[in-house]
């Protein structure tokens, strides 16, 4: 089983409705194929863990290289695991945005490890977290972030 951690930037073509569409088309194929996803959506930004056996997840990551409602594919990790950190979540989508509004305050590690068992998983852990802090964040012409809550 392996885990592929990679970011993207959005496709300004691309409407957060069609995304939402989508999303349950995305999370069927992931059920099929035995994947565990999360996708962080972030100041027109995407991180998405993808976990599950070899040939599917790269199945799925072949796909998302030719899809063009994203920019910038940077293929960030790619491991092997024993346990998904994202077990029965076929794919768990956190728009940062809509939880800080949610929420009244910045979106921070603990927020999302709610919505997953982010727990067991160090590697992952890590990678929401500077995804959090704005590392590879493409749009932002300042390099600010509004959201940071921490930077390193
Ligand atoms: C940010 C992002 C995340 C995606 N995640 C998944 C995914 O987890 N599973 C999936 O099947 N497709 C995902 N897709 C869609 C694929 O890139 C691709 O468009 C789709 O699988 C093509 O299948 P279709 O021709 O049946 O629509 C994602 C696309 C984007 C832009």
């Amino acid at each position: 089983m392996i885990r592929l951690i990679y970011s993207s930037a959005v496709n300004p073509t691309f409407h957060q409705g069609e995304l939402q569409r989508l999303l349950s088309h995305y999370r069927q194929r992931n059920q099929q194929l035995g994947i565990c996803s999360l996708l962080l959506f972030m100041n027109g930004d995407f991180l998405q863990v993808l976990e599950g056996e070899e040939e599917a997840v790269e199945r799925i990551y072949q796909l998302i290289q030719q899809d063009r409602h994203h920019l910038q594919l940077t293929l960030l990790s790619r491991e092997n695991i024993d346990a998904p950190a994202f077990a029965g979540h076929s794919l768990l989508f956190i728009d940062t945005e809509e939880l800080t509004r949610k929420l009244g305050h910045p979106v921070h590690l603990s927020n999302i490890a709610q919505h997953g068992e982010l727990d067991r998983s160090e590697a992952a852990r890590r990678f929401v977290q500077e995804f959090i802090n704005g590392k590879w964040h493409h749009h932002l012409a300042n390099g600010t972030n509004p959201q940071v809550v921490r930077r390193h």
